[in-house]
């Protein structure tokens, strides 16, 4: 049994909390805002009042917040921040999706402070999250992801070491850049064939039975079918997902144009107001 610190009770945020539970861990959770720790707290977990206090007595602490700024004032805000408060044997993990850069510059601060770092981002949604079926890209030293892993290994199915620090976040960029560019391609073709007059469902079933549509793509083709939009991967982190590729792409002096393209669509549908709603909701610019 170790003590983790989870910051950021978010969707989630607080299923890997209770996955750790689950596996008999002792948890400590942090929440910017009020109101999100109830459900972990009555699973067993303690509430800390700032980042800095929850990472007291912490043996691992995780955090799963939304963006690189979050993840800036979960770690490195000068009064309540993390890393003021770890000691020196503590492992600290990232699973946020970031940009690169940031990882890096955070593994840097790891550094300086004499404390080891992974980061760590997950595929998979909601269910896989409750499930404990999360898969881990990790980036860091062989060491540390072999006393890392156990604890991740609670909250995923699969656990990848990849590479040095940032190559964990690198992977997870890339997985989410090739789903976003295939659902929103999915939301315009299932539109261009009802368009021209075929029947939705015959044409949908017929597509998610090619090779060319991997298994993610025909979750979302059935998704879109029944005009499922209810939120697990929701649109405005999708777009982020995407700047943060490309934003990846743009500091190593290169370009993505297909993601680029797919953001954009993304883009396009927080305009009209598809944010909240799953990533397979991007089809409502087109049926
Ligand atoms: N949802 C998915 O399917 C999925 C899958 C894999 C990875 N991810 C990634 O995992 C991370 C969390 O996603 P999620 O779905 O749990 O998002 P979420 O439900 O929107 O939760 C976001 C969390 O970040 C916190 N936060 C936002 N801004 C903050 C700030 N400035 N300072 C401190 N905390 C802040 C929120 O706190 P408040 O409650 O106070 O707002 C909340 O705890 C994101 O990086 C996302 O891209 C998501």
């Amino acid at each position: 049994m170790s003590k983790i610190t989870v910051l950021g009770m978010g969707a989630m945020g607080s299923r890997m909390a209770l996955s750790l539970l689950k596996a008999e861990h002792e948890v400590t959770v942090w929440n910017r805002r009020a109101g999100k720790t109830d459900l972990v707290v009555k699973a067993g977990a303690k509430v800390a009042e700032t980042p800095r206090s929850a990472v007291k007595e912490a043996d691992f602490v995780i955090s799963m917040v939304r963006d690189d700024e979050a993840s800036k004032q979960v770690w490195l805000n000068s009064e309540t921040g993390a890393m003021a408060g770890l000691s020196k044997n503590v492992i600290g993990i990232e699973s946020s999706t970031l940009t690169v850069a940031w990882t890096k510059e955070l593994a840097k601060e790891f550094k300086q402070k004499g404390v080891a770092f992974l980061d760590a981002p997950v595929a998979g949604t909601r269910p896989q999250a409750e499930a404990a079926k999360l898969i881990y890209f990790v980036g860091g030293d062989a060491a540390t992801f072999t006393k890392a892993q156990p604890i991740l290994q609670a909250m995923g199915s699969a656990v990848h070491s990849v590479g040095s620090v940032g190559s964990g976040m690198t992977i997870k960029l890339a997985v989410n850049a090739l789903f976003g560019i295939q659902v929103s391609a999915l939301g315009e073709l299932i539109g261009l064939m009802h368009d021209c007059g075929l029947d939705e469902a015959k044409a949908v079933e017929i597509l998610s039975s090619t090779p060319v549509c991997s298994p993610a793509a025909k979750m979302a083709a059935s998704a879109m079918l029944v005009r499922n939009f209810s939120p697990l991967f929701p649109i405005e982190l999708v777009e982020k997902d995407l700047s943060y590729a490309v934003k990846t792409a743009q500091s190593n002096q290169t370009t993505l144009p297909l993601v680029e393209a797919a953001q954009q669509v993304f883009a396009t549908a927080i305009k009209e107001g598809y944010g909240e709603d799953n990533i397979t909701g991007v089809a409502q610019l087109y049926i």
